[in-house]
């Protein structure tokens, strides 16, 4: 319940403890693992919530089909010492009657934005109510979802939250694919095949670090490399962008993002990475 995961971090901070926050949709894999031990190394107590969260689906979406497995995850978060598990009911989370939905103006319509209407609205909302819920000093994102570290950092500097937004490296597997609880729904070849984002991805950074003369020469190769793939069904997005405001560059900056999203049969994939340009150009 709300009230009693609110009671428990007010006593947590009364007693001067720190509170850091993982929250999540479950289905944990080893890249939710390593913000639980980072938020461990930084914090008194760590919190961690699992709450498949309806406000940021859109109509036709997979939030029915969501994996979900809470006593999997329990055990999980026992081995990496996580010390509260948050599982909210959507009742009491969402309950009839609830009325108030946050918008972050242009920076949650771009990218994934685009795709997918109000889905950044209903994060900020959900993760706004954790955040009063749970307290914490320090709240942990993986870099995967960039654009959502970017909403919610929005969100806390614009509400004078107190919390520090963590952003924590994706998480791979060997051959490079983004951990993403998602990615169970891969089947047979599509799961090689998916492979294909993060080798576009990386090879468009080599491209930057090479010192290739600007941000649409990399879009063509990183365009191209995705449509080599016969599995790749749809390219939602994929470019070089202002990690700051997400819109396309022109010329490069100190810091570009490189990302895309893609679908393999009917799943959908995300990446990026952040590309330092070669000094001499800056
Ligand atoms: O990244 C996620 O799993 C979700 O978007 C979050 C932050 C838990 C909000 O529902």
């Amino acid at each position: 319940m709300p009230r009693i995961m609110q009671e428990t971090s007010k006593r947590h901070l009364y007693k001067g403890k720190t509170i850091g926050f993982v929250p999540t949709m479950g289905a944990l894999h080893s890249g939710h693992l390593s913000l639980v031990k980072r938020a461990k190394s930084e914090n008194d107590i760590v919190v961690v919530s699992i709450f498949v969260n309806p406000l940021q689906f859109g109509p036709g979406e997979d939030f029915e089909k969501y994996p979900r497995d809470v006593e999997k995850d329990m055990e999980k978060l026992r081995d990496v010492d996580a010390d509260i598990l948050f599982v909210p009911e959507n009742k009491n989370l969402c309950p009839e009657g609830f009325a108030t939905h946050f918008i972050i103006e242009g920076i949650s319509d771009r990218l994934c934005g685009a795709f997918r209407p109000g889905h950044f609205s209903g994060v900020a909302t959900v993760v706004c109510k954790l955040f009063n819920i749970v307290r914490p000093v320090r709240a942990y994102f993986g870099q995967k979802d960039f654009q959502q570290t970017v909403v919610i950092g929005r969100m806390v500097e614009d509400l004078n939250m107190d919390i520090e937004v963590v952003t924590c490296p994706t998480v791979r597997e060997s051959d490079g694919l983004a951990m993403s609880s998602r990615n169970v729904y891969l089947r047979g070849e599509e799961r090689t095949a998916a492979t294909v984002l993060y080798k576009a991805i990386s090879l468009s950074r080599e491209m930057i670090e090479a010192g290739v003369s600007g941000p649409e020469e990399v879009k063509a190769r990183l365009n191209e490399a995705l449509r080599s793939e016969r599995l790749v069904s749809e390219i939602q997005y994929a470019g070089v962008y202002d990690p700051k405001t997400l819109l396309d560059l022109n010329e490069f900056k100190r810091y570009n993002l490189v990302a895309g999203a893609i679908r393999i049969g009917g799943t959908r994939l995300i990446d990026n990475v952040l590309v330092e340009a070669v000094k001499a150009r800056q």
